[in-house]
């Protein structure tokens, strides 16, 4: 790769966002941060822009009052994204707020490297929509998700018709080794010590519930443009394998690396160039005496399979129980509700959903404001969950 790359980081103060940084600081020769994009935390913000000079940053809600930021700089999401000088679009914004950007980098030909689940979860068919108007003009969708950047890796050279299933590996969250009666009473303290993982803390209560790893089997629908039934999880407590693929001669290939987040970024960043990473992060294989492999105990973790039903209605329903989650996770954090709870709140968004097929870009955004205000209002109004 001898060509630098400019990248446009969405979410720039968040934990994939400042590991993207990182990623970009430690190769200035093949990378360079263009633009800026956070929520509203404009102090990370400044001290990133005098770190990295980028052309142009966005702050999404609104100007602050007191700042120093230039205000000239400032651009809206949407505009940076298809800017003539950004070559990678790396979305790594929570929430939906970086879907429209997702979708006009997507139609404008950009190479959209996507972190941020929910807009895949949401958004899957007008996602799809996008890249296949903007194939023509160089648009490519990478994964940043390690588990989607396994099957990403295991993909290269193979056609997709030779696929026969895609497996989610899934550590089992902080709660592995609780019973289903002991999880009742979990703080959301513990919930956010994941055995793994050092992520934001939605992405960490989700994969506790195990709710994350239904959203990662959407994503991968979506990103792979495979159906449901051809993804399949398999806990695997040691997380050395992130993904595996068997094609339809029985072939398996998986993907092994140690839990870091900067090679996903990297790889969707510089491909199809593999480049070095500092430091290193080496598996030592024979440092595990075993690795083991189990069924997903559904009993313990409902959630999962209320996600994977979600998405088999290829409907607005999927779209609803994101929003539910956002919501429920939110109100486990601040003890209004009780862990078990958010999978029995994504119950109920499921059996009063309204669905419908066939959605566009509105009605989804729709269902999922309905999930999070029908989680808010059964929360306010203390009904039984
Ligand atoms: N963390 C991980 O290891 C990991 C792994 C795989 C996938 N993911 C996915 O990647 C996404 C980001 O995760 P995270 O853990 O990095 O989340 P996070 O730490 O909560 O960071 C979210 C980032 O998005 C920014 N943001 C919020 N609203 C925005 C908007 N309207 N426009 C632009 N930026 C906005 C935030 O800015 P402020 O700081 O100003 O609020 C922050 O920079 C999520 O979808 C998550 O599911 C994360």
């Amino acid at each position: 790769m001898d060509q630098l790359k400019t990248i446009a980081v969405i979410g720039s103060t968040g934990s994939v966002g400042e590991q993207a940084l990182d990623v970009i600081q430690s190769m200035p020769e093949k990378f360079k941060a263009i633009a800026l994009a956070a929520g509203s935390n404009n102090q990370r913000l400044e001290e990133q822009i005098k770190q990295f000079q980028p052309k142009v940053i966005c702050l999404a809600n609104g100007l602050p009052t007191t700042t120093n930021i230039e205000k000239s700089m400032y651009q809206p999401l949407e505009e940076i994204v298809v800017r003539d000088d950004v070559d990678v679009v790396l979305a790594a914004s929570s929430g939906l707020d970086g879907l429209p950007a997702i979708l006009a980098a997507l139609q404008a030909g950009k190479k959209v490297a996507v972190a941020n689940k929910e807009a895949l979860v949401v958004g899957g068919p007008v996602v799809r929509q996008a890249l296949e108007s903007g194939i023509r003009y160089g648009a490519e969708l990478r994964p940043v998700d390690s588990d989607h950047c396994g099957f990403w890796q295991c993909l290269w050279g193979e056609s997709i018709d030779a696929v026969d299933q895609l497996i989610l590996t899934a550590s089992g969250g902080a709660f592995r080794n609780l019973s289903i009666t002991e999880l009742d009473n979990v703080t959301p303290i513990e919930a956010l010590k994941h055995p793994t993982w050092q992520m934001g803390p939605k992405v960490t209560i989700d994969s506790a519930t195990l709710f994350n790893k239904g959203l990662e089997a959407l994503e991968a629908r979506w990103l792979f443009d495979l159906p449901l039934e051809k993804i399949d999880i398999l806990q695997h407590r040691e997380s050395v394998i992130h993904s595996m693929v068997t094609f339809i001669d029985g072939s398996v290939k998986a993907q092994l690396g140690v839990p870091d987040m900067r090679l996903p970024i990297q790889i969707a960043l510089s491909y199809p160039d593999r480049l070095p990473i500092q430091p290193a992060p080496k598996l030592d294989l024979a440092k595990y005496e075993s690795l083991n492999f189990a069924k997903v105990e559904s009993a313990k973790f409902p959630a999962l399979e209320i996600t994977l039903e979600a998405g088999r209605r290829e409907d607005t329903t999927a779209a609803a129980l994101s929003g539910a989650d956002e919501a429920a996770v939110a109100h486990f954090l601040n003890r209004q509700c009780r862990f078990t709870d958010i999978a029995k709140l994504l119950h109920k968004a499921m059996q009063q959903h309204k669905p419908q097929k066939n959605p566009d870009l509105e009605a989804l955004l729709i269902a999922e404001k309905w999930g999070r205000n029908f989680v808010t209002e059964m929360l306010k109004n203390g009904e039984r969950i």
